[in-house]
Protein backbone atom coordinates (compact mmCIF):
# COMPACT_ATOMS: atom_id res chain seq x y z
CA UNK A 1 0.00 0.00 0.00
CA UNK A 2 2.86 2.34 1.33
CA UNK A 3 4.62 1.23 -2.51
CA UNK A 4 1.25 1.94 -4.31
CA UNK A 5 1.40 5.34 -2.98
CA UNK A 6 4.33 6.37 -3.46
CA UNK A 7 4.57 5.73 -7.07
CA UNK A 8 1.39 7.95 -7.41
CA UNK A 9 3.32 10.72 -5.70
CA UNK A 10 6.29 10.22 -7.60
CA UNK A 11 4.28 10.00 -10.77
CA UNK A 12 2.43 13.65 -10.35
CA UNK A 13 5.35 15.04 -10.18
CA UNK A 14 6.90 14.10 -12.81
CA UNK A 15 3.88 15.15 -14.62
CA UNK A 16 3.89 18.58 -12.92
CA UNK A 17 7.40 18.74 -14.02
CA UNK A 18 6.90 18.09 -17.50
CA UNK A 19 4.14 20.38 -17.19
CA UNK A 20 5.46 23.57 -15.54
CA UNK A 21 5.02 26.02 -18.04
CA UNK A 22 7.85 28.17 -17.30
CA UNK A 23 10.32 25.39 -17.71
CA UNK A 24 8.85 24.89 -21.16
CA UNK A 25 8.78 28.40 -22.02
CA UNK A 26 12.67 28.45 -21.03
CA UNK A 27 13.59 25.19 -22.81
CA UNK A 28 12.56 27.03 -25.99
CA UNK A 29 14.65 29.68 -25.98
CA UNK A 30 17.21 28.36 -27.98
CA UNK A 31 18.42 29.60 -31.78
CA UNK A 32 20.27 27.22 -34.07
CA UNK A 33 23.21 28.49 -35.20
CA UNK A 34 24.97 26.89 -38.74
CA UNK A 35 28.06 28.77 -38.81
CA UNK A 36 31.53 28.46 -40.77
CA UNK A 37 33.54 30.31 -38.59
CA UNK A 38 36.16 29.05 -36.56
CA UNK A 39 37.34 31.48 -33.80
CA UNK A 40 37.99 31.09 -30.26
CA UNK A 41 36.32 34.69 -30.26
CA UNK A 42 33.27 33.24 -31.24
CA UNK A 43 32.64 31.16 -28.36
CA UNK A 44 33.20 33.69 -25.95
CA UNK A 45 30.42 36.26 -27.82
CA UNK A 46 27.76 33.38 -27.45
CA UNK A 47 28.47 33.01 -24.27
CA UNK A 48 28.13 35.81 -22.88
CA UNK A 49 24.67 36.80 -25.00
CA UNK A 50 23.44 33.22 -23.40
CA UNK A 51 24.10 34.61 -20.08
CA UNK A 52 22.09 38.22 -20.88
CA UNK A 53 19.69 36.70 -22.72
CA UNK A 54 18.78 33.47 -21.85
CA UNK A 55 18.80 32.10 -24.82
CA UNK A 56 20.72 29.30 -25.33
CA UNK A 57 22.87 28.96 -28.80
CA UNK A 58 23.11 25.95 -30.37
CA UNK A 59 26.01 26.30 -32.81
CA UNK A 60 26.69 23.70 -35.97
CA UNK A 61 30.16 24.35 -37.45
CA UNK A 62 30.90 23.46 -40.86
CA UNK A 63 32.01 24.99 -44.28
CA UNK A 64 29.57 26.99 -45.99
CA UNK A 65 28.81 24.95 -48.65
CA UNK A 66 28.36 21.87 -46.45
CA UNK A 67 26.18 23.96 -43.91
CA UNK A 68 24.34 25.16 -47.31
CA UNK A 69 23.76 21.58 -48.57
CA UNK A 70 22.55 20.66 -45.34
CA UNK A 71 19.67 23.25 -45.17
CA UNK A 72 18.84 22.41 -48.64
CA UNK A 73 18.31 18.24 -47.64
CA UNK A 74 16.50 19.39 -44.54
CA UNK A 75 14.09 21.81 -46.15
CA UNK A 76 11.52 23.24 -43.93
CA UNK A 77 12.34 20.60 -41.14
CA UNK A 78 15.41 22.63 -41.25
CA UNK A 79 16.17 23.72 -36.99
CA UNK A 80 18.59 26.30 -38.32
CA UNK A 81 17.61 29.73 -36.99
CA UNK A 82 21.24 31.18 -38.71
CA UNK A 83 23.47 31.06 -41.55
CA UNK A 84 27.06 32.27 -40.71
CA UNK A 85 29.41 32.31 -43.24
CA UNK A 86 32.90 33.85 -43.50
CA UNK A 87 32.17 35.45 -46.89
CA UNK A 88 29.55 37.73 -48.79
CA UNK A 89 29.75 35.31 -51.70
CA UNK A 90 27.64 32.10 -49.76
CA UNK A 91 25.16 34.26 -48.58
CA UNK A 92 24.36 35.55 -51.66
CA UNK A 93 24.52 31.48 -52.69
CA UNK A 94 22.01 30.71 -49.86
CA UNK A 95 19.71 33.74 -50.61
CA UNK A 96 19.31 32.27 -54.12
CA UNK A 97 18.58 28.73 -53.08
CA UNK A 98 15.70 30.36 -51.20
CA UNK A 99 17.13 29.34 -48.01
CA UNK A 100 17.10 32.55 -45.64
CA UNK A 101 14.62 35.38 -45.41
CA UNK A 102 14.28 39.03 -44.62
CA UNK A 103 15.17 40.25 -41.22
CA UNK A 104 13.75 43.72 -41.33
CA UNK A 105 14.90 45.59 -37.94
CA UNK A 106 15.55 49.61 -37.97
CA UNK A 107 18.56 48.25 -35.43
CA UNK A 108 20.20 46.48 -38.00
CA UNK A 109 19.59 48.60 -41.11
CA UNK A 110 21.06 51.62 -39.33
CA UNK A 111 23.86 50.24 -37.83
CA UNK A 112 25.25 48.04 -41.36
CA UNK A 113 26.37 50.16 -44.22
CA UNK A 114 24.33 49.63 -47.32
CA UNK A 115 27.14 48.40 -49.49
CA UNK A 116 27.53 45.73 -46.74
CA UNK A 117 24.04 44.18 -46.54
CA UNK A 118 21.50 42.67 -48.99
CA UNK A 119 19.37 44.98 -50.56
CA UNK A 120 16.44 43.02 -49.23
CA UNK A 121 18.00 41.94 -45.97
CA UNK A 122 18.34 38.57 -46.37
CA UNK A 123 22.11 38.57 -44.98
CA UNK A 124 24.54 40.98 -43.24
CA UNK A 125 28.05 41.75 -42.84
CA UNK A 126 28.97 41.51 -39.41
CA UNK A 127 32.87 42.49 -39.33
CA UNK A 128 34.84 43.74 -42.82
CA UNK A 129 38.28 41.78 -43.30
CA UNK A 130 40.56 43.38 -46.01
CA UNK A 131 42.58 41.56 -48.35
CA UNK A 132 45.89 43.45 -48.22
CA UNK A 133 49.11 43.14 -49.28
CA UNK A 134 51.85 42.25 -46.78
CA UNK A 135 55.53 42.80 -47.58
CA UNK A 136 58.85 41.65 -46.20
CA UNK A 137 60.41 45.06 -44.54
CA UNK A 138 63.92 44.08 -45.30
CA UNK A 139 63.15 43.86 -49.29
CA UNK A 140 60.54 46.05 -50.77
CA UNK A 141 60.59 49.66 -50.49
CA UNK A 142 56.66 50.07 -50.20
CA UNK A 143 56.64 53.19 -52.78
CA UNK A 144 57.17 50.56 -55.07
CA UNK A 145 53.91 48.77 -54.56
CA UNK A 146 50.23 50.35 -55.51
CA UNK A 147 47.51 48.01 -56.68
CA UNK A 148 46.34 44.45 -56.87
CA UNK A 149 46.82 45.04 -60.94
CA UNK A 150 50.29 46.27 -60.38
CA UNK A 151 51.18 42.98 -58.75
CA UNK A 152 50.76 41.19 -62.38
CA UNK A 153 54.33 43.89 -63.06
CA UNK A 154 57.78 42.02 -63.99
CA UNK A 155 59.20 43.45 -61.07
CA UNK A 156 57.53 41.09 -59.05
CA UNK A 157 58.72 38.19 -60.80
CA UNK A 158 59.16 34.80 -58.53
CA UNK A 159 57.96 36.86 -55.42
CA UNK A 160 54.17 36.56 -55.19
CA UNK A 161 52.81 34.48 -52.40
CA UNK A 162 49.15 33.73 -52.44
CA UNK A 163 47.34 30.51 -51.71
CA UNK A 164 44.83 28.63 -54.17
CA UNK A 165 42.57 29.76 -55.93
CA UNK A 166 40.28 27.00 -54.53
CA UNK A 167 39.78 29.66 -52.05
CA UNK A 168 36.77 31.67 -51.33
CA UNK A 169 38.71 35.07 -50.49
CA UNK A 170 40.66 34.88 -53.37
CA UNK A 171 37.82 34.15 -55.73
CA UNK A 172 35.90 37.01 -53.90
CA UNK A 173 38.82 39.42 -55.10
CA UNK A 174 38.88 37.93 -58.43
CA UNK A 175 35.16 38.92 -58.75
CA UNK A 176 36.35 42.12 -56.79
CA UNK A 177 38.15 42.51 -60.13
CA UNK A 178 35.99 41.48 -62.69
CA UNK A 179 33.32 44.06 -61.23
CA UNK A 180 35.89 47.12 -61.40
CA UNK A 181 37.82 46.18 -64.42
CA UNK A 182 35.64 43.27 -66.98
CA UNK A 183 36.15 39.71 -67.48
CA UNK A 184 38.77 40.45 -70.04
CA UNK A 185 41.37 42.63 -68.10
CA UNK A 186 40.35 40.37 -64.86
CA UNK A 187 41.73 37.20 -66.99
CA UNK A 188 45.04 38.89 -67.88
CA UNK A 189 45.21 39.83 -64.18
CA UNK A 190 44.79 36.37 -63.42
CA UNK A 191 47.40 35.05 -65.48
CA UNK A 192 49.95 37.74 -64.41
CA UNK A 193 49.94 36.79 -61.32
CA UNK A 194 50.21 33.49 -61.85
CA UNK A 195 53.37 34.47 -63.72
CA UNK A 196 54.75 36.17 -60.74
CA UNK A 197 54.31 33.17 -58.28
CA UNK A 198 57.07 32.59 -56.00
CA UNK A 199 55.81 28.76 -56.08
CA UNK A 200 53.24 27.03 -56.35
CA UNK A 201 49.99 27.81 -54.18
CA UNK A 202 49.90 26.10 -51.33
CA UNK A 203 48.85 26.62 -47.30
CA UNK A 204 46.39 29.14 -45.94
CA UNK A 205 46.90 32.88 -45.80
CA UNK A 206 48.97 32.66 -42.56
CA UNK A 207 51.82 30.17 -44.34
CA UNK A 208 51.87 32.42 -46.89
CA UNK A 209 53.55 35.02 -44.53
CA UNK A 210 55.69 32.46 -42.98
CA UNK A 211 57.19 31.61 -46.72
CA UNK A 212 58.18 35.63 -46.70
CA UNK A 213 60.51 34.56 -43.59
CA UNK A 214 61.75 31.45 -44.82
CA UNK A 215 62.48 33.52 -47.79
CA UNK A 216 60.75 31.84 -50.28
CA UNK A 217 58.88 34.96 -51.41
CA UNK A 218 58.96 38.82 -50.66
CA UNK A 219 55.27 39.71 -50.76
CA UNK A 220 51.95 38.10 -50.15
CA UNK A 221 48.19 38.43 -50.44
CA UNK A 222 46.79 37.92 -47.28
CA UNK A 223 43.26 38.92 -44.89
CA UNK A 224 44.59 41.26 -42.11
CA UNK A 225 43.26 39.28 -39.32
CA UNK A 226 45.76 36.25 -40.08
CA UNK A 227 48.32 38.95 -39.60
CA UNK A 228 47.03 39.92 -35.83
CA UNK A 229 46.51 36.13 -35.35
CA UNK A 230 50.22 35.54 -35.98
CA UNK A 231 51.80 38.69 -34.12
CA UNK A 232 49.51 37.40 -31.08
CA UNK A 233 50.28 33.59 -31.49
CA UNK A 234 51.73 31.17 -29.24
CA UNK A 235 54.16 29.79 -31.47
CA UNK A 236 57.73 32.39 -31.48
CA UNK A 237 57.72 31.63 -35.10
CA UNK A 238 54.75 32.24 -36.53
CA UNK A 239 55.20 35.80 -34.16
CA UNK A 240 58.33 36.47 -35.86
CA UNK A 241 56.96 36.03 -39.35
CA UNK A 242 54.50 38.48 -38.67
CA UNK A 243 56.99 40.70 -37.41
CA UNK A 244 58.73 40.53 -40.22
CA UNK A 245 56.44 41.81 -42.85
CA UNK A 246 54.46 45.14 -43.24
CA UNK A 247 50.95 45.45 -44.29
CA UNK A 248 49.86 47.91 -47.29
CA UNK A 249 46.69 48.71 -48.48
CA UNK A 250 46.34 48.24 -52.56
CA UNK A 251 44.40 50.69 -54.93
CA UNK A 252 44.18 54.15 -52.69
CA UNK A 253 44.12 56.04 -55.65
CA UNK A 254 41.41 54.61 -57.02
CA UNK A 255 38.39 52.49 -55.86
CA UNK A 256 40.16 51.02 -52.51
CA UNK A 257 41.49 47.74 -50.76
CA UNK A 258 39.03 44.73 -51.47
CA UNK A 259 37.39 44.18 -48.81
CA UNK A 260 34.77 41.32 -47.93
CA UNK A 261 32.53 40.53 -44.74
CA UNK A 262 31.74 37.82 -42.30
CA UNK A 263 27.98 37.73 -42.54
CA UNK A 264 24.89 36.35 -41.32
CA UNK A 265 21.42 35.86 -42.61
CA UNK A 266 18.03 34.55 -41.02
CA UNK A 267 17.40 30.62 -42.38
CA UNK A 268 14.24 30.82 -44.37
CA UNK A 269 12.46 28.29 -41.76
CA UNK A 270 13.86 29.56 -38.39
CA UNK A 271 11.73 28.58 -35.71
CA UNK A 272 12.96 31.18 -33.80
CA UNK A 273 13.43 34.58 -36.25
CA UNK A 274 12.55 36.80 -33.48
CA UNK A 275 15.20 35.54 -30.99
CA UNK A 276 17.32 34.93 -34.25
CA UNK A 277 16.76 38.86 -35.64
CA UNK A 278 17.44 39.91 -31.23
CA UNK A 279 20.67 37.89 -31.43
CA UNK A 280 21.75 39.54 -34.58
CA UNK A 281 21.44 43.03 -33.30
CA UNK A 282 23.52 41.80 -30.20
CA UNK A 283 26.41 40.95 -32.86
CA UNK A 284 26.49 44.17 -34.32
CA UNK A 285 26.22 46.16 -30.91
CA UNK A 286 29.08 48.53 -30.42
CA UNK A 287 30.51 46.30 -27.73
CA UNK A 288 30.74 42.91 -29.29
CA UNK A 289 31.64 44.89 -32.57
CA UNK A 290 34.79 45.89 -30.71
CA UNK A 291 35.42 42.47 -29.00
CA UNK A 292 35.24 41.37 -32.89
CA UNK A 293 38.59 43.99 -33.60
CA UNK A 294 40.18 43.22 -30.15
CA UNK A 295 40.30 39.60 -30.19
CA UNK A 296 40.05 38.87 -33.43
CA UNK A 297 41.18 41.22 -35.60
CA UNK A 298 38.86 42.27 -37.85
CA UNK A 299 37.10 45.47 -38.55
CA UNK A 300 34.18 46.72 -37.41
CA UNK A 301 31.00 47.18 -39.06
CA UNK A 302 29.37 49.69 -36.58
CA UNK A 303 30.73 53.25 -37.30
CA UNK A 304 30.10 53.28 -33.27
CA UNK A 305 32.67 50.97 -32.45
CA UNK A 306 36.74 51.73 -32.20
CA UNK A 307 39.53 49.92 -34.04
CA UNK A 308 41.94 47.49 -31.89
CA UNK A 309 45.38 49.14 -31.09
CA UNK A 310 46.47 46.59 -33.77
CA UNK A 311 44.31 47.37 -36.15
CA UNK A 312 44.91 51.24 -36.03
CA UNK A 313 48.72 50.47 -36.28
CA UNK A 314 48.55 49.44 -39.70
CA UNK A 315 46.35 52.50 -40.51
CA UNK A 316 43.26 53.50 -42.14
CA UNK A 317 42.31 53.00 -45.64
CA UNK A 318 39.94 53.94 -48.74
CA UNK A 319 37.42 50.41 -49.10
CA UNK A 320 36.35 49.36 -52.65
CA UNK A 321 32.62 49.93 -51.93
CA UNK A 322 31.20 47.74 -54.16
CA UNK A 323 27.90 46.16 -53.08
CA UNK A 324 29.42 42.53 -51.92
CA UNK A 325 26.35 40.95 -53.87
CA UNK A 326 28.46 40.96 -56.98
CA UNK A 327 30.76 39.02 -54.84
CA UNK A 328 28.35 36.19 -55.51
CA UNK A 329 27.32 36.78 -58.62
CA UNK A 330 30.59 36.81 -60.10
CA UNK A 331 31.99 33.89 -58.33
CA UNK A 332 31.33 31.37 -60.74
CA UNK A 333 32.71 33.45 -63.12
CA UNK A 334 35.77 34.20 -61.05
CA UNK A 335 36.41 30.05 -60.61
CA UNK A 336 36.04 29.61 -64.64
CA UNK A 337 38.51 32.68 -64.91
CA UNK A 338 41.19 30.82 -62.54
CA UNK A 339 40.89 27.33 -64.53
CA UNK A 340 41.45 29.29 -67.60
CA UNK A 341 45.04 30.58 -66.36
CA UNK A 342 45.97 27.61 -64.62
CA UNK A 343 45.71 28.71 -61.39
CA UNK A 344 45.96 26.19 -58.67
FE1 LIG B 1 39.49 33.11 -42.43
Amino acid sequence: MLRRSLIVVFTIMLISCGNDKSEIEENNQVLTLYTHRHYDTDKEIFKAFEEKSGIKINVVKANADELIQKMESEGDQSPADLLLTVDAGRLVRAKSKNLLQAANSDIISSIVPAHLRDQDNFWFGLTKRARVIVYDKNKIDPSELSTYEDLTNDKWKNKLLIRSSGNIYNQSLMASIIANNGEEVAKDWAAGIVNNFARTPKGNDRDQVKSILAGEGELAIINTYYLGKLINSLDPIEVEAGKAVVVFFPNQEDRGTHINISGIGVAKFAPNKENAIKFIEYLISKEVQEKFASANYEYPVNAEASSSELLNSWGTFKEDKLNLSKLGELNKKAVILFDEVKWQ
